[in-house]
């Protein structure tokens, strides 16, 4: 049934979608031709990717704890990094896509909620070495296999932060004087997404890009993606399907983009 929804809900984003030609806004098209249709190869596409099929063949054991969507209880279980690198991390289409936001708006701090095993992490603190990035994830056992990839992967500008989002945050955001861009991948249940938002909301500052993963994964998220753009703060909301890109400018006029990727 779950399935049939997301299948149902694509189907409406794929008649609604557009492409660059649709949008009117000169600062719109320009992103979307420099981070979503850009094709260029990044120089570090490779050995992330080439990381990413090390772990997929790794069978090595984690104990896994789930804080997140999918088990409202703490479960924890043991999975091969395989099996969570299959399940978890984000497909190359769309590490790559937010390397390339990165890359194009160049923030000095960034946040991830959700590091599982630093793919999606990897990808955003290679592309603007002069950037911070605070990653949390709330599984010990994963995030010290992802402390070992940004070593192997030379990336020294990611601070790691083991814990439940619910706790760390406030004291991550109590750290920071603002917050120019943040990737939202994990607990994906409405009451936290809207409330993770909030919080980081404090720290936005002009210019900050909000990237929200699998905004269709269920009712809930569908609800936390219409009420994240109707919050008053956000100007310009692009819609990927799988992502949702909520953009801070005032002197843009309030619009929501459907963009086909
Ligand atoms: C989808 S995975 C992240 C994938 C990663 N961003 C990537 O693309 O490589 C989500 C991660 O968030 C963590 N997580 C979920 N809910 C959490 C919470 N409430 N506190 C801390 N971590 C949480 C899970 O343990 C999981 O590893």
């Amino acid at each position: 049934m779950k399935k049939l929804k997301i299948a149902f809900n694509f189907l409406i984003y794929n008649i609604k979608s557009t492409n660059e030609h649709g949008v009117h806004s000169p600062f719109v098209y320009d992103l979307i031709l420099g981070t979503i249709y850009n094709r260029n190869a990044f120089y570090c596409y490779h050995p992330i990717e080439r990381l990413r099929k090390d772990l997929m063949h790794s069978k090595k054991r984690l104990n896994c704890t789930d804080l997140g969507a999918g088990s409202y209880l703490q479960n924890t279980r043991s999975k091969s990094i395989s099996e969570i690198v299959h399940a978890a991390a984000k497909p190359e289409k769309y590490a790559q896509l937010l390397f390339r936001f990165v890359n194009y708006f160049q923030p000095a701090t960034i946040l991830e909620l959700g590091t599982s095993l630093g793919i999606s992490a990897a990808y955003m603190a290679a592309a603007n070495s002069k950037s911070k990035l605070i990653t949390i994830e709330g599984c010990k056992d994963i995030a010290a296999v992802a402390k070992e990839n940004f070593i192997k992967l030379e990336l020294h500008n990611i601070e790691q932060v083991v814990g439940n989002f619910d706790d760390c945050l406030p004291e991550v955001l109590n750290k920071i004087d603002q917050l120019d861009f943040a990737f939202f991948d994990g607990n994906h249940r409405k009451l936290p997404t809207i409330n993770y938002f909030e919080q980081c909301l404090e720290k936005a500052v002009e210019g900050s890009v909000f990237i929200f993963d699998d905004i269709y994964w269920s009712d809930e998220m569908k609800v936390a993606w219409q009420e994240i753009k109707k919050n008053e703060k956000v100007t310009v909301t692009i819609d990927l399907f799988y992502f949702g890109i909520v953009l801070f400018r005032k002197k843009q006029v309030k619009e929501h983009f459907v963009i086909r990727f």
